[in-house]
């Protein structure tokens, strides 16, 4: 698993035809990204021996334990919050006796958390600046927190900890000071500007964040003070804030910090936490996602973003918004986007919206320079520019988007001078781009059009970008109010619903730090996050903090459906994509009926639980008569027909829908009573069970002048029968896994290794669907493992489940590496975006003891999605050449 800050933007996925195998770099990428030998130890919470001093003393046995052991360890960090985390993160020698140890709970490796480059900076400005216009708070409206605030609800009473970069609290809109009596109250740096993931972090006090920024943004979203020029306003600016920062100002975060974050929040007394942050798992059970789940289960709201790998397709769900009971929030498109206008001279035409908050900084108008005169290139300026290229630095490079990314395309223009830059669309949704540090914007593919056919023709034009007074809101009629093509789709692999909800999260102008301009436009799940905490403020102070523990379940049954598409007739957009759909906050507010619970997790086929009820209680002082319905989902196609990969995003959607049947479709409920409504699912029938069609819809609850409903979800195959390891040659062009000889290449049989320097072999193998258990082990030269497995073993079933020490009666020589929790890959050509994974031979086995001289094959198990950890026959396998090691 990769975590990263959710704020983003980012060109069409490139999916490589084949990778080449000499890309591959001779590391061991884990897939889900561990930290080598750390661990989060967690011991049994028991409740009831005395309070803090037992807990204390359950440290001191498993220290004693380990000595006794002789395994060396350094303890890292301890946590101690009976109910939520009980445990230690330590570095350990040797993992594998830990589990026999008594009182550990449970074991999870640390995990890595990469952050990502900062978009959108911006040079300077101030609230004043006559460049910019008043934001229409377009947002607020698609939400209903406008009528919140109209109704002098604000947040005031609640405070509100963000997990994140820190946050500039010296800008003007966010108070400008932090402690007692500021909007920033306080908070906390557990890494320092210095950090980088891999040094000693140097806590402080002081979370001030100046040289990042995502922090900032996601901070000015819930609480910018309104009454300033830019017309934004944060949606909870009556609530108080605390910063907890977890990143420095470059570099990685290790998820024990997001564990301490999360633990520090709660004890200072924090109504809700939200991070916008995550990285692919797929699976509910990493450190931060499960303390992050039970601190949501004390009545806290804890919001996570859902990720932001819309591209990659299902089943990509992010940690920790993986959390059972967090809300994790996806992202729908803000139905207008602030832009500026660049206008056009020599001949007539309209202005060129382009996509930013502030002016490009370009004194004055300048001819254009088209990198091709072919409008529906696929691949402009991918490649190195022509050498007859002329000098380009007093030109506007005129660029297509598409294939590679934007950044590429940019270093081809600047390596031939140029040095301002307008890239159109190809199609893709008109959401903020990752430019570096270049001065370049995205147009729209019209207006890109019309400036290559005016440069193919040899018109005589130039373009200028006014520095006042082009600034104004374009309504995106084409994909505002939708799902943001870069919003993760769910489920987890465990079938639990992921995302809860969604919140406008594409193209928000919000705050960044005075330093790095202090406004800009940013795209991400970490823009609905804050959204989404900011607008729980709101509901909180109206309902009073107890509404925190239902709070998912009354945005998720007042939420609004959104549709996959502007086209009528088209299916709703799939709820592994939309949740329970978009929060009305007005609804959250002032409905009479309470439905619960917000969502059905139907699973599936083999463990389908298709008889559901839910209850509808009427708040009001009169008899309502209530009408049930069902409206459907679109069902996504998760899997491509005749594929085991993943089908990209965005996901083909069907209208093979659920049955759904109900005892009655009317109900009269009088004032105060609480009446049960019992539900009948039927999966969809005949459809192909190798697409893995993940279904979904509402049952809906209508009342005169309000409507609720209930989510539900399944998949309808059996997620035993998928498919795990990538066998085919799609990827590499060679078939996989694969064991690679020391120059790269694909070891023929009997290679020999030195097993000294770089004299190993490497694995190179994918994921086609998540595992919750893979485990790579030395076997003898001779063995073979039957490919038809049906032996159960259920002897060797121990605590905690993993496979036994043999296999089909082969005896294991040594473990390599064991990994839990593992996400399927992505399609992206590098293993740094999750594309593949890699284990390079070190020479020793996992627990340091050196390989013996001898001859050996690679036996790699993995266990499919619901098998059992004890069942053999639940386990892909797959069996190395032979080869040998010479030296020891
Ligand atoms: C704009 O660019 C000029 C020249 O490159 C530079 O001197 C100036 O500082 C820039 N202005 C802003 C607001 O960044
Ligand atoms: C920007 O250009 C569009 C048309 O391209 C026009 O409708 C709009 O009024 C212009 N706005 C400003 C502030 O120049
Ligand atoms: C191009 O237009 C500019 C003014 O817009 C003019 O000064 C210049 O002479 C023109 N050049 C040609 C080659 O027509
Ligand atoms: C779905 O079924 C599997 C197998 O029994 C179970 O482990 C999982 O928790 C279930 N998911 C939900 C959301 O209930
Ligand atoms: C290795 O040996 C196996 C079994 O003898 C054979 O099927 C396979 O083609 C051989 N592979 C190579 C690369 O020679
Ligand atoms: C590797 O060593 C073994 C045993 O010494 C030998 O039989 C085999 O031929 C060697 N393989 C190659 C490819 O040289
Ligand atoms: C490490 O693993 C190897 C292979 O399984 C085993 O032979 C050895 O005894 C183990 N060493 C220790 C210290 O447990």
């Amino acid at each position: 698993m990769k975590l990263s800050l959710l704020s983003l933007a980012f060109g069409a996925a490139c999916v490589a035809a084949t990778v080449p195998l000499s890309s591959v770099k001779k590391a061991t990428t884990a897939p889900n990204n561990v930290v080598e030998g750390e661990y989060i130890v967690e011991m049994k919470d028991v409740q009831g021996l005395g309070g803090k001093r037992a807990f204390a003393s359950m440290h001191d046995t498993l220290y004693r334990s380990l000595r006794k052991r002789d395994i060396a360890f350094d303890v890292k960090k301890e946590y101690n919050q009976p109910g939520i985390m009980v445990g230690a993160t330590l570095k350990l020698s040797d993992v594998t006796q830990i589990a026999s140890i008594a009182g550990v709970e449970a074991i999870r490796p640390v995990i890595a958390v990469p952050m990502p480059k900062r978009i959108n900076q911006f040079s300077v400005s101030s609230p004043k600046d006559s460049r910019i216009t008043a934001d229409s708070e377009t947002t607020h409206v698609m939400t209903g927190v406008d009528k919140a605030h109209a109704a002098g609800v604000t947040g005031e009473g609640i405070k509100i900890g963000i997990i994140d970069t820190g946050i500039d609290y010296n800008h003007p809109l966010l108070g400008s000071g932090i402690g007692a009596g500021f909007k920033v109250i306080g908070g906390y740096d557990f890494v320092g500007d210095a950090y980088t993931g891999s040094n000693t972090p140097v806590p402080d006090d002081d979370p001030l964040d100046t040289c990042n920024g995502h922090g900032t943004h996601v901070a000015g979203i819930i609480g910018a003070n309104p009454g300033n020029d830019f017309g934004i306003s944060g949606v909870a600016y009556g609530a108080s804030i605390a910063s907890y920062r977890l990143f420095g100002c470059s570099g990685f975060v290790s998820d024990d910090i997001i564990v301490e974050a999360l633990l520090r929040g709660y004890n200072d007394g924090m109504d809700i936490l939200t991070l916008s942050l995550g990285g692919v798992e797929g699976w509910t059970e990493s450190s931060s996602a499960v303390v992050a789940s039970r601190i949501a289960g004390q009545g806290r709201v804890v919001t996570i973003a859902a990720g932001n790998d819309g591209a990659y397709g299902s089943w990509y769900a992010s940690s920790p918004g993986t959390g059972v009971d967090v809300i994790s929030v996806g992202s729908v498109n803000n139905i207008a986007i602030p832009v500026q206008n660049a206008t056009v001279q020599g001949v007539e035409h309209d202005p060129i919206p382009y996509l930013e908050a502030l002016p490009l900084n370009i004194s004055s108008p300048r001819p254009i320079y088209a990198t091709s005169t072919d409008t529906t290139v696929a691949d402009d300026a991918c490649n190195p520019l022509p050498d007859d290229t002329p000098d380009l630095s007093g030109y506007i490079v005129v660029i297509r988007r598409g294939t590679c990314t934007f950044t590429t395309k940019l270093d081809n223009a600047a390596a031939k001078g140029a040095n301002a830059f307008l890239i159109y669309n190809n199609g893709g949704s008109f959401s903020a781009i990752s430019v570096g540090d270049y001065t370049a914007t995205l147009i729209s593919e019209s207006d890109g059009a019309f400036l290559v056919n005016a440069f193919a023709a040899k018109e005589n034009i130039t373009v200028s970008f006014p520095q006042s007074g082009a600034a104004w809101t374009l309504p995106d009629d084409t994909v505002g109010g939708l799902m943001s093509d870069f919003s993760t789709y769910g489920p987890t692999y465990d079938m639990y619903f992921k995302p809860a909800v969604s919140g406008p999260g594409g193209n928000i102008l919000s705050t960044l730090p005075v330093a790095l301009g202090s406004y800009g436009v940013e795209s991400g799940t970490s823009m609905a996050t804050p959204f989404v905490a900011g607008s729980a403020a709101l509901v909180l102070q109206s309902k009073g903090k107890d509404a925190a523990k239902s709070l998912r379940t009354l945005f998720q049954t007042t939420a609004s459906n959104v549709a996959s598409s502007k086209t009528d007739g088209e299916p709703l957009q799939t709820v592994s994509q939309q949740g329970a759909g978009l929060i009305q906050v007005d609804r959250a507010l002032s409905t009479k009926t309470v439905v619960s619970p917000g969502q059905f997790t139907l699973n599936d086929t083999e463990h389908f639980e298709g008889f559901k009820t839910f209850t509808i209680k009427n708040t009001g002082s009169k008899a309502v008569t209530y009408k049930l319905s069902h409206v459907p989902a679109g069902t996504a196609t998760s899997i491509q027909p005749g594929s085991i990969f993943a089908s990209d995003g965005p996901v083909p959607l069907t209208t093979d829908y659920a049955q759904v049947t109900f005892g009655l479709t009317k109900i009269t409920v009088l004032p105060g009573a609480i009446v049960p409504v019992p539900v009948w699912f039927k999966a969809p029938q005949g459809v192909d069970a190798s697409t893995y069609p993940v279904y979904g819809g509402f049952i809906q609850v209508e009342a005169p002048g309000e409507t609720l409903k209930v989510t539900y979800l399944g998949v309808a195959a059996s997620l035993k029968d998928k498919a795990v390891v990538d066998t085919t040659d799609e990827y590499f062009g060679v078939p996989i896994p694969a064991l690679l000889d020391a120059s790269g290449d694909v070891a023929g049989n009997d290679t020999n290794y030195t097993m000294q320097g770089d004299d190993v072999p490497a694995l190179l193998y994918r994921f086609a669907f998540g595992s919750a258990h893979v485990r790579l082990d030395l076997v003898p030269k001779d063995s073979s493992v039957s490919p038809t497995l049906s032996k159960r073993d259920w002897w060797n079933w121990w605590w905690p489940q993993k496979p036994s020490n043999s296999y089909d009666k082969v005896p294991i020589v040594g473990t390599l590496a064991e990994y839990d929790y593992v996400p399927r890959n992505s399609d992206a050509s590098t293993s740094d975006d999750n594309g593949y994974n890699t284990y390079a031979f070190t020479g020793s086995f996992a627990n340091g003891t050196k390989i013996a001289v001898g001859e050996y094959k690679v036996l790699m198990r993995a266990l499919k999605v619901a098998g059992n950890p004890a069942n053999e026959a639940d386990y892909e396998t797959w069996l190395s050449p032979a080869f040998g090691v010479t030296v020891a």
